[in-house]
């Protein structure tokens, strides 16, 4: 099981545990979420005054964003605002923290781990690695980096994108007075601790400074409000499209269908493979899915009738014949076809529309 949805949750109601695990002496921590099969994690840690630590490393994909005070990381200073992913095997160099200070701490793959070393895992994705501040370092941009996107007013510094699965952390803000009247839902996981500032939603109530939630797939969220702005860090687990609609009674399984109805519609032929059976995708349903029936839209129930979405949803492409033939061949195999029609169909077509068969047509080769 991925992580349950916890939403809204106020960290400041909960009080810090000791940290125990290796390299963690010292410091202390609050779990917002835990996936219980992986160990994967996202922890609010408190790093007490006089923390230090050894170089090394963790086998888990780490990232980190400084919510305040001063940490030491090798040469570099990570002050608020401090952002950094550290790829699984990528050695951080020795750690000192003066005075004290709070961070947000994601474990993206198991539980922490750690292994005293001044060197890289030689398998280490080291080209990963990110360390910026994103206060000082990184311009605010629209929100309309994803299409169709929120409401003006909802800005974002995009810090980390992952191009294989199109996850992102991003730092976002609600200008005062933000108002997005849409409800939206995603076929992505989406998490958020809000570092400063309230924000409103219709199903949540407020989520305040310290409001954490992490929302599995498909769940509605909206319509929004920030009466004063706020500033949040959110992440998602892959790729982020904003379902909107307007329809406050559906569930995640009107949503899920509604998403696979976009899927229909727009991408035909990846609905019908990933539906099909016997190509043992990972993730698919093994030829349960029966794409001959549209999937239910509860906002648009009979755009199946359409014939644009049917003539395209029921096309039949022939690729493992027709893929990788050379030019020549393809124009024999067309010929063929239509030679074959033709003799199944000689006495009626040569009645109502006589073929033409001189130079320049397709008989020229043979
Ligand atoms: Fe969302």
């Amino acid at each position: 099981m991925a992580r349950p949805h916890i939403e809204p949750y106020v960290e400041f109601n909960e009080d810090y545990r000791a940290f125990d695990f290796a390299g963690y002496g010292g410091a202390e921590y609050k779990v917002l979420s835990l996936d219980v099969d992986t160990g994967a994690s996202s922890l609010k840690v408190k790093f007490n005054g006089g923390y230090t630590r050894k170089p090394g490393l963790c086998y888990s994909d780490m990232e980190v964003f400084v919510l305040n005070g001063e940490i030491k990381v090798g040469s570099e200073t990570w002050v608020e605002g401090h952002y950094s992913f550290i790829p699984a095997g990528v050695a951080l160099g020795a750690m000192e923290v003066a005075q004290g200070a709070e961070a947000i701490v994601w474990y993206n793959d198991s539980e922490p781990t750690f292994e005293e070393t001044d060197r890289d895992h030689p398998l280490a994705l080291k080209e990963g690695f990110i360390s910026v501040n994103s206060y000082l370092d990184c311009p605010w941009a629209s929100g309309s980096i994803v299409s169709p996107s929120t409401a003006t007013g909802c800005m974002i510094k995009l810090l980390r994108f992952d191009p294989i699965t199109e996850a992102m952390t991003f730092l976002y803000c609600m200008t005062p007075e933000f108002m997005q009247d849409n409800i939206s839902y995603h076929d992505c996981a989406e998490e958020s601790y809000h570092i400063w500032g309230t924000s409103w939603m219709m199903q949540f109530g407020d989520l305040p400074t310290g409001g954490y939630f992490w929302r599995p797939p498909y769940i509605n969220h909206g319509s929004f409000r920030s009466k004063l702005g706020c500033i949040a860090i959110g992440r998602t687990d892959s790729k982020l499209h904003n379902y909107f609609h307007f329809n406050p009674w559906t569930n995640p399984d009107d949503n899920q269908a509604r998403a696979a109805s976009f899927l229909y519609r727009q991408r035909p032929q990846l609905f019908r493979w990933v539906g099909a059976g016997g190509h043992n995708h990972p993730h698919g349903p093994q030829g349960q899915l029966k794409y001959q029936n549209p999937p239910h839209d509860f906002e648009t129930p009979e755009y199946g009738h359409r014939p644009d979405v049917s003539a395209l949803a029921n096309q039949n492409y022939t690729f493992r014949e027709m893929d990788h033939l050379h030019a020549d061949e393809y124009v024999h195999k067309v010929h063929h076809a239509h030679k074959v029609e033709d003799d199944h169909h000689h006495h009626d077509h040569d009645h109502d529309h006589p073929h033409h068969h001189g130079d320049g047509d397709l008989d020229h080769k043979h």
